[in-house]
């Protein structure tokens, strides 16, 4: 899809809020659609007619006084959806200054909508379906706002690259999709940008200390990699950030199996590595004047003979001694190893990590929001800030002292469960303890990144949440 910043487009789009005339112009044919109440304006209805003289998409925006960017990005996804169903290839929209939004915003929520129609995960369909995509949209802007315009939609356009990146890494099954081809991906998408990429195997993980990690990873015939992608955007600054992402690239449970159900969508147990991959992937090709490192710990949580057992005792590379109370908590004990590892030889000054951690998330939390722990408020406040101007929710849960008491063990000095009761707060707190006091954000990404059904922009399957809260936050920083 081409943006172009002046008058044009085969087709025009008409802009019309709910119960007002259009937004631009007295349109006849608009006259008579509201006459006869066949397009009443509800945001992110459309009404086409297309003809060999003429042709427009009406949209509607709803209520004047409800418009934001949210609304904006779902009325212009269903927009690019129905010019694609109609094979619409140009459209031009006249893009008006709404109230007090700021215009390059509303710019960049109008662009990622079309953009975000885009998306499909088809690869494995025989028979694909005959897709004309939307070619050409013509922006007319406001002059004296165009080159601001153009830098916001240029980088919108590389963030939802790295959406769509982290889309298809976790769309793709767990029989192609295994922590070898997992570090491949990194390297091939991240080195052309400029990002150094070490893919360590099985021998060096041991040698750095990772027992954690390995005893998750020793059911499985596929080897376990630990990936450390560096983005050395500020080379004057020593500062660095590591994002931390979980990379179960399967999740059977373990000898504590889950259900049929419970696995069948268990391939996605990576989307917190496919997210830093694809914000790594962004914040690179944008050229963000920032340091970040992107870790990952990954492997798969399989039974066979050589499997770890409810019961272990297993060390990590804190020197921490972990019992397993349950071989299903595995997230919390891989990413033990990668949190202390990004804490204590990168040397990060923050850390944020993104786990499909806890299904007691989901019940919490739904698909709708994204559960957030933190030992620090500033960098906390930071991530609702980037969250909110991303559209991708997230809700902070309670970390009280006293919920330490939950996954206290017996015999060492953790254990991996907590009980029934607020799981997405003992296993996040759980994490804590493995990040040396650096500030510290987890987000629990298990009810976000992958959805049963799609829900406005947001396709059935991955989502690619949070990878734009991970831009905005560094950007921003
Ligand atoms: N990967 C799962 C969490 C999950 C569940 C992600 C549903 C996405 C959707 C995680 O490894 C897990 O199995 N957690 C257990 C922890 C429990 C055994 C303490 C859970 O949530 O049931
Ligand atoms: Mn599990
Ligand atoms: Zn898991």
């Amino acid at each position: 899809m081409k943006f172009l910043f002046e008058s044009g487009g085969e087709t025009k789009v008409i802009l019309v809020f709910k119960d007002s005339s259009s937004v631009e112009c007295e349109n006849e044919l608009f006259g008579f659609l509201k006459e006869r109440n066949i397009f009443k304006g509800n945001c992110g209805e459309v009404y086409s007619h297309i003809s060999k003289e003429e042709s427009f998409l009406f949209l509607g925006l709803g209520d004047e006084n409800k418009l934001d960017f949210q609304a904006l990005r779902k009325a212009f996804f269903n927009l690019g959806e129905k010019a694609q169903k109609l094979s619409v290839k140009s459209i031009g929209i006249k893009v008006p200054k709404f109230g007090d939004l700021c215009y390059s915003n509303t710019n960049k929520a109008i662009a990622e909508g079309l953009l975000q129609s885009q998306y499909s995960f088809d690869k494995f369909k025989s028979e694909k379906k005959d897709k004309v995509l939307l070619e050409e949209v013509y922006l007319k802007i406001l002059d004296e706002k165009m080159d601001k315009v153009k830098v916001a939609v240029l980088e919108i356009q590389t963030i939802v690259e790295g959406v769509f990146l982290t889309r298809d890494l976790v769309n793709e099954p767990a029989i192609n999709m295994y922590p070898e081809t997992l570090g491949k991906a990194a390297v091939d998408t991240l080195s052309p940008l400029g990002v150094q990429v070490k893919v360590y195997g099985k021998k060096e993980i041991e040698d750095m200390g990772m027992v954690a990690f390995l005893a998750v990873a020793k059911g499985s015939e596929k080897e376990p990699q630990f990936i450390v992608m560096k983005y050395k955007g500020d080379p004057s600054s020593n500062e660095k950030l590591a994002l931390v992402g979980k990379g179960l690239t399967y999740d059977s449970g373990g000898y504590c199996i889950k259900t049929a159900d419970g696995m069948s969508t268990m391939h996605s147990d990576m989307a917190g590595s496919a997210s830093v991959i694809g914000a790594l992937y962004s914040i690179a090709k944008a050229g963000l004047k920032k340091n970040v490192v992107g870790i990952v710990a990954a492997c798969e949580n399989m039974i066979s003979g050589g499997a770890y057992k409810t019961g272990d005792i297993i060390g990590s590379m804190s020197g921490k001694t972990i019992e397993v109370g349950n071989t299903d908590a595995e997230g919390r004990i891989t990413l033990a190893d990668a949190l202390w590892y990004a804490a204590t030889v990168e040397n990060a000054d923050k850390i944020v990590d993104l786990a499909t951690l806890t299904g007691a998330c989901v019940v919490a939390l739904g698909s709708i929001n994204t559960g957030a722990i933190s030992n620090n408020d500033l960098l906390m406040e930071h991530i609702k800030d980037a969250a909110k101007i991303s559209g991708e929710p997230v809700w902070e849960l309670p970390h009280d002292e006293e919920y330490k008491e939950l996954f206290k063990s017996h015999f060492a000095d953790l254990k991996n469960t907590g009980g029934r009761w607020a799981g997405a707060i003992t296993a996040g707190m759980f994490l804590q303890e493995f990040v040396n006091d650096t500030p510290w954000v987890h987000l629990d990404i298990a009810g976000t990144s992958y959805i049963s059904g799609s829900r406005g922009y947001l396709p059935k399957g991955a989502t690619g949440v949070p990878v734009k809260t991970l831009f905005n936050l560094i950007k921003n920083m």
